[in-house]
């Protein structure tokens, strides 16, 4: 342990597996209720549904472990609240527009800067946390990009033309997630949603959502207290998507 921030202890490394992993493991080791573990690169960095999140040096990557019996509801509005964070750093920081997508991305001219992986225990009296895990396209070279991914991905330093500072970032992220979760708990979730709703440029729009069980294609309504999706199906029929990976389609 480096520091504390917020009442957090602060774990930095070089290289990790992935932030969640290290710091689910310090977790089970200490009984700190609240950790964040920040790695220059991840060799094992995850992103959703399994999938791989390229994490080279210049990037933020880092995980808040909370020590807390949480819902699935409770994880996924973390992640809204850790996607909000991220957005309103980037916006104030580096006077960019931030745009949110469903559930989880944060995008700036239409392409991924930033996504978040919330997990949680699942089983009754195991050990109980939250991990909100986040990754930053800070200074990451497109390069770094597998081909097939340029046309969706960016990062600050791509978008802006210059590298930024890491720590004033990283820090602005902690301290606008702090205070959305502690608002959370006070009771404010319809505020902090309605925040998230005005960053959502997607509601209103057709739009294609692809699960493991189906894709839905309509028109994007709303998100309900949950953060479910309701989509009214070209069909005419409303429906709630919980997960899924979501395109505007034209
Ligand atoms: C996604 O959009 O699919 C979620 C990506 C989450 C990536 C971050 S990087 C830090 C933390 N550690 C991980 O292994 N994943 C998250």
């Amino acid at each position: 342990m480096g520091c504390t921030i917020l009442d957090y202890e602060v774990y930095s490394y070089e290289e990790v597996s992935s932030t969640n992993e290290v710091a689910k493991e310090i977790a089970r080791r200490s009984e700190a209720p609240r950790i964040v573990v920040l790695a220059e690169t991840q060799t094992s960095g995850k992103g959703r549904f399994g999938r791989n999140w390229i994490s080279p040096k210049g990037g933020i990557w880092l995980s808040i472990l909370l020590r807390q019996q949480t819902s699935p509801t409770e994880a996924l509005k973390s992640t809204f609240l850790a996607s909000s964070a991220a957005a309103e750093a980037i916006e104030r920081g580096f006077a960019l527009q931030a745009e949110l997508k469903w559930p989880n991305d944060v995008l700036v001219n239409g392409k991924k800067i930033c996504g978040v992986l919330a997990e949680t225990t699942t089983r009754e009296g195991s050990f109980k946390f939250l991990v909100v895990g986040v990754g930053i396209n800070a200074n990451v070279h497109m390069k770094s990009f597998p081909k097939h991914l340029r046309d969706r991905v960016t990062s600050l330093k791509h978008e802006l033309d210059c590298g930024v500072e890491l720590k004033s970032l990283t820090l602005d992220f902690l301290e606008g997630f702090d205070r959305r979760f502690k608002r959370m708990k006070q009771g404010y979730w319809s505020n902090l949603l309605q925040e998230w709703k005005g960053r959502a440029s997607f509601l209103g729009k057709r739009v294609e959502v692809r699960s493991f069980e189906e894709t839905l294609v309509g028109q994007a309504l709303d998100i309900d207290e949950d953060c479910a999706l309701i989509i009214r199906l070209e069909s005419g029929i409303t429906k709630k998507a919980r997960a899924g990976d979501l395109q505007v389609r034209s």
